[in-house]
Parts: C-alpha cells; sequence; structure tokens
C-alpha cells in the first residue's frame, strides 16, 4: 500500500529498504512535545486568521493532547510507515478526530516543521545544560573556597614550575565553564527565531501570521527568508561546537583527575561512587568516571564534524540529507550531559590529600622564581641577572642533593655576596603563593575574593568572603593538612 500521507501518484508502498533507509521514526520520537506544541501553535493561528474554523481548531488542540498523553504514557504505537514523528503524531489525531486532522497540515510543510521542531528541542536542551554546567560550577567554587589555602604545585609542560593553591586551580576551570555556558547561551540567542510558516520553501499563499506562531512558542521573531528558514541547521552546528568546547574542558579536567588520583601522585581520593575496582588486581580503584568523561569528546566532536559535512555542499533548500542531524546531535547532547552531571558528582565527592599536595608542591625547586623576584626586589640586580644567579642557586642545591630552604646563608653567600638571611623568608611555598596578589593571581586571598564572586554571580546572592585562615575540615578526612 502506497503511503497515505503523500502516495497519492504511487503505485506501490516503498521497499523494506527504503522503509528501513527512510524512517526517521526510531530516533525523532524524541520530539514529540516539540512538535505537538508546535501543532497547537499552528492551528491556533489558522483559526485566529479565519483559515480554520474554530470547531475544527477546538477539536486538533484536543486530539493533539490526547496523543501527548498517549505518547508520555507509553500506549502510543509508532509506525515506521508512517517516517517521521510528524506524520506519526498527525495521522494518530485523524484516526482520533478525523477530517479536521487533515486541515493541519495547511501553510505548513515537514520541512519547516522540523526545523522548527529541532530547534525548541535544542533551545530546551541548552537551557538544561547551562543549569548543569552552573551546578558544576558552584559545586567547583564551593571547593575551592575549602581549598583556598591548600598549595599543591603548578605545572607548565607538566613539569613543577611554581606553587600554586588548589582553590585557584580549580577556578581556572570555573572560568572556563563560565565561557562554556556563555558559548551556549550565544547560541540559544541566535537560534531563537520561528521557520514555521516558511513551509516547503517558498513560503505559503495563505494568510498567515507568523508572528503569532513565533510568539506562541516563545521565539524572538520569525525568520526573514523561507529557503534560509528550512534548510538552516547552523543553530545545531553552533550548539555542537559550544558542546565540543566543554567537553574538550571536562576532558582536559577529567585527564586531572586520573593523574591526581594515581598512587603516584596522590593528591586526590575520587570516593567509591565514581571509581571501579578490578577483577584480578585486588588493589586497584579506576578513575574510569573521568576516564569516559575524558574520553567523550571524541563522539561530541564527531557529531559537529559529521553534520558539518552533511551540510557541505547541499544546494538549497531541504534535501533528505539533513534528516541525518538528530542521531549525532542526540547522542552528543546526551553525552555532554551525562559528563556533566559524572564531573559534578566526582568534584563533591573527591577527598583531597592536602599534605601530599603541599610536599609535591615545594619538590622540584619551585620557588626558584621567588629567589630570582627576590634578588630584583631587595638587591635592585636586574630580572636577567637574577635569573643567572638564581640558577646557580638551583645548581648548587641540586648538587647537595637538597630543597632551596635547604641552603644555608653561607650557601647563598657562595654563589653571591650580596645576599643576606632574608632570602630565607621566601623560600617557602606558604610565601610563594601568598606573594602572588596581582590580579588574577594564586594567592589564598585572591581565591576567596574570585570564588565569592562567583557565588554571587551563579547563586545572585551576594556572599561574604570567608576570612583566611578558617578553613573548613572534617568532611575530607585523610586530606588533612593540621
Ligand atoms: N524526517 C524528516 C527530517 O528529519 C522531516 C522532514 C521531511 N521532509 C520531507 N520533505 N521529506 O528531516
Amino acid at each position: 500500500m502506497s503511503n497515505k500521507m503523500w502516495g497519492g501518484r504511487f503505485a506501490t508502498g516503498p521497499d523494506a529498504i527504503m522503509e528501513e533507509i527512510n524512517a526517521s521514526i526510531g530516533f525523532d520520537q524524541r520530539l514529540f512535545r516539540q512538535d505537538i506544541a508546535g501543532s497547537v501553535a499552528h492551528a491556533t493561528m489558522l483559526a485566529e486568521t479565519g483559515i480554520l474554523t474554530h470547531t475544527d481548531r477546538d477539536a486538533i488542540i484536543a486530539g493533539l493532547a490526547e496523543v501527548l498523553a498517549e505518547i508520555e504514557g507509553g500506549s502510543f504505537t509508532f509506525s515506521r510507515a508512517l517516517e517521521d514523528i510528524h506524520m506519526n503524531v498527525e495521522s494518530r489525531l485523524r484516526e482520533k478526530i478525523g477530517d479536521a486532522a487533515g486541515r493541519l497540515h495547511t501553510a505548513r510543510s515537514r520541512n519547516d516543521q522540523v526545523a522548527t521542531d529541532f530547534k525548541l528541542y535544542v533551545r530546551d536542551t541548552i537551557d538544561t545544560l547551562v543549569t548543569q554546567v552552573h551546578t558544576l560550577q558552584l559545586a567547583l567554587v564551593n571547593r575551592a573556597e575549602e581549598e583556598a589555602e591548600t598549595i599543591m604545585p603548578g605545572f607548565t609542560h607538566l613539569q613543577s614550575a611554581q606553587p600554586v593553591t588548589f582553590g585557584h586551580h580549580l577556578l581556572a576551570y570555573v572560568e572556563m565553564l563560565g565561557r562554556d555556558a556563555g558559548r551556549l547561551l550565544d547560541a540559544r540567542k541566535r537560534l531563537n527565531e520561528s521557520p514555521l510558516g516558511s513551509a516547503a520553501l517558498a513560503g505559503t499563499p495563505y494568510s498567515i501570521d507568523r508572528n503569532m506562531t513565533a510568539d506562541e512558542l516563545g521565539f524572538d521573531r520569525p525568520t526573514a527568508n523561507s529557503l534560509d528558514a528550512v534548510s538552516d541547521r547552523d543553530f545545531i552546528l553552533e550548539t555542537l561546537a559550544a558542546a565540543s568546547i566543554c567537553a574538550m574542558h571536562l576532558s582536559r579536567f577529567a585527564e586531572e583527575m586520573v593523574i591526581w588520583s594515581s598512587a603516584q601522585f596522590g593528591f586526590v581520593r575520587l570516593s567509591d561512587k565514581f571509581t571501579t575496582g578490578s577483577s584480578i588486581m585486588p588493589q586497584k580503584r579506576n578513575p574510569d568516571a573521568a576516564e569516559l568523561v575524558r574520553a567523550k569528546i571524541g563522539r561530541i566532536l564527531g557529531a559537529l564534524t559529521s553534520l558539518l559535512v552533511v551540510m557541505k555542499g547541499l544546494p538549497l533548500a531541504y534535501s533528505k540529507d539533513m534528516q541525518e542531524d538528530k542521531e549525532v546531535a542526540f547522542d552528543a547532547l546526551d553525552s555532554l550531559s551525562l559528563s556533566l552531571a559524572a564531573m559534578t558528582g566526582m568534584v563533591g565527592d573527591l577527598v583531597p590529600n592536602r599534605e601530599r599536595m603541599r610536599a609535591s608542591a615545594s619538590a622540584g625547586f619551585s620557588t626558584a622564581t621567588d629567589i630570582a623576584d627576590w634578588l630584583v626586589r631587595e638587591l635592585n640586580i636586574p630580572f636577567r641577572d637574577a635569573h643567572h644567579i638564581t640558577g646557580q642557586i638551583v645548581a648548587l642545591a641540586e648538587q647537595k642533593n637538597c630543597g632551596l630552604e635547604g641552603l644555608t646563608i653561607e650557601d647563598f653567600k657562595f654563589i653571591d655576596q650580596r645576599i643576606d638571611s632574608r632570602i630565607h623568608k621566601v623560600l617557602t611555598v606558604e610565601a610563594s603563593v601568598a606573594a602572588r596578589q596581582s590580579y588574577g593571581g594564586t594567592a589564598p586571598a585572591n581565591v576567596l575574593v574570585q570564588a565569592a564572586r562567583w557565588k554571587t554571580e551563579l547563586t545572585g546572592q551576594p556572599h561574604d568572603p570567608r576570612p583566611l585562615g578558617k578553613k573548613k575540615h572534617g568532611t575530607h578526612g585523610d586530606g588533612g593538612v593540621e
């Protein structure tokens, strides 16, 4: 039998393989809410503009409410012969209310319908993702506040560079995530134009009111060009680009979790809830959740690449190629959502080992820059010369097999007569981080100010920065320094 929605000129139905390659209902059924909302808005507008009778409109809206309830309740039978969510919903509506259902498709096409549905879906998803990003940021900010004074090694090239505070390190991710939320919201702003009423590609001869449907669906305005409206997938591309960057950030953080939780680093302990054991090595606590978050960028960026390639070279306007947008996008956005949730859980549960971090922070002559800075500040030695002198001091410490704080004043004077005992006070990692109070620097005082700023931003409420020296302990058992 030919398709009852478009089969008028067809003598036979599609080949089984045709049906299989053509149908999207297997994945686009998740657009049912948006599809029904779009149809309600369209029917309402058609009645307001006198294209549809109020009786038909009422029957359509009541029937769509029943269809919605059936899908939500799980009693709806999706049919592959009906290809996609649009025709599945409309066909069921016809079974329920008869001929009036056939008038719903006046002045629209599946081309503007699918663009509208997908935009609404992406818009909802952005809202959820942004909330999730904010939740993760808040978890990090709370952690940063607790760890404002915790000293850890700062790395460049993964080589010990200068000591930093753990709170400062965590706040770096808060900044990245802030930009991620901004990018998602930026995409949302640009996507918020309604394609509905663009019809198949050229617009429609009916005197429809596109502003009305745009308003009804929460769009800022209707799209201004019908050809563009039905063939534009920038909104999902942009969202996937923003999602890819966010996933890349999560991947970096996940990698740090993996490194930090290793026995060799031992900076943090991930909770039992986010690790797994090994069936052969009883000692293992594998950071699987972190590893999977590290990996998810693969499919998220893959979706962006895949859709860019699908869209490349497509002539205007709609082509069926564009149906390939959904599966990859759904998968990518689901993956980002899951990654954000997993990260939030891990951040909330992790136990830092403050002693271990501090010990590691002083390894590798990490306060050498502080010596050079002291020579500049106190002895007025040009930085380049100070750098050279400090290099000799480091070499001496290396030779004596001790840290910089293990050198005596005689050792320093052996390198340069002008150095006096005041040098000792800049050698500790505490002094090093406390001194870095330049705006954006790692000093504990800065961390508290920045954490308070983020809290205000994320919760809408002003927070007093907690005074230094009031570090919260207790909940993170084995990590305390005291
Ligand atoms: N299932 C289609 C998609 O996802 C809907 C639009 C189909 N339009 C058409 N003229 N065949 O793109």
